[in-house]
């Protein structure tokens, strides 16, 4: 079978990039399956430590359900804080984790890092580090500022753990009011760091473009979300086809979509009170946002 190593190189080669789709239960891994099997689409399936906790046991089993229905989607841990998670999900079957060493000093970082790498690489999973923060919130981390990536720093890290790809710091941000002004990924810092590590995967967390038509949706809906900003759509394209960005991490985009669609029944239809019919339609909207992604972003059509 083909694993995430060989699509993150078939990707590096061919110009395309593999989303990494945050979950938290049922529908959006419906939505996602559905859209990947419809566009021959590989996909990462990611969920965060709290996503864990909310979705308990159901989590693997429904991942399963997944992986077992379409080909190339792989399940991955979003910000493991720990070699505890890490090991946990490594256990659990997760095809690859992320050890979000990011917060801490350069040596702590590394060191755990390297740990969880030869736990893990035993046992035929993938590691994501990361280095440098990127502004908004992770879990329970609250970063004021960019601390973009050092280049000469990422270098001495991936020598030195062995990870399988690198999430970089260049002017993306989590959640959904990622700018008060204009703004612009720094290519000058890609370039630096892909000139040091030729060829190696690299990662965009924050990468969501907060399509306006859904904030409008919801805010028609009752919804009252204010001054929302993506990421530049034109500026991740770019990332992708003439970059070394291998991994997109998007999962404000998909809340958004979910909300837009339950709002919207449940707004327009007061008496509804069917959970399928207001879930089902957000459910529809990912699968909708989904099949956008992979045919106008991330260029993973027919790439299985
Ligand atoms: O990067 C963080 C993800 O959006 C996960 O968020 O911890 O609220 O599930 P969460
Ligand atoms: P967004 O908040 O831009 O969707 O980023 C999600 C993310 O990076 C998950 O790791
Ligand atoms: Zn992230």
């Amino acid at each position: 079978m083909k694993n995430l190593k060989f699509y993150f190189q078939k990707a590096l080669k061919e110009g395309f990039a593999i989303g990494a789709l945050n979950f938290n239960n049922m529908e959006t891994l419906q939505a996602i399956e559905s859209s990947c099997k419809i566009n021959n689409s590989p996909m990462i399936i990611a969920v965060s430590e709290s996503a864990l906790s909310y979705m308990g046991d159901y989590c693997i089993a429904l991942a399963n359900t997944t992986r077992k229905n379409s080909r190339g989607i792989f399940l991955h841990l979003d910000h493991g804080k720990d070699f505890d998670i890490c090991k946990k999900a490594i256990d659990m079957g997760f095809d690859s984790v992320m050890i979000d060493g990011s917060s801490l000093p350069f040596e702590e970082n590394i060191a755990i890092t390297k740990k969880v790498c030869e736990y893990a690489h035993k046992k035929g999973v993938l590691v994501e580090g990361e280095l440098g923060q990127l502004k908004g919130i992770e879990d329970e981390i609250n970063v004021k500022d960019n601390h973009y990536t050092d280049p000469n720093l990422a270098k001495e890290f991936v020598e030195k753990t062995n990870v399988d790809s690198l999430a970089i710091a260049i002017g993306t941000s989590h959640g959904a009011y990622k700018y008060t002004g204009a703004q612009t990924l720094r290519f000058d810092i890609l370039e630096e760091i892909e000139k040091l590590l030729p060829n190696f995967p690299l990662v965009l967390h924050g990468a969501s473009t907060v399509d306006e038509n859904l904030i409008k949706n919801i805010n028609a809906n009752g919804g009252k979300i204010k001054n929302a900003i993506g990421i530049n759509q034109e500026q991740i394209k770019l990332a992708i086809k003439k970059h070394n960005i291998v991994k997109i991490n998007s999962d404000t985009d998909l809340r958004l979509a979910m909300t837009s669609g339950i709002r919207q029944i449940l707004k327009t239809n007061l008496s509804e009170f069917d959970p399928r019919k207001y879930l089902g339609n957000g459910r529809s909207e990912i699968e909708k946002l989904v099949d956008k992604k992979i045919t106008d972003l991330f260029y993973s059509y027919n790439k299985i």
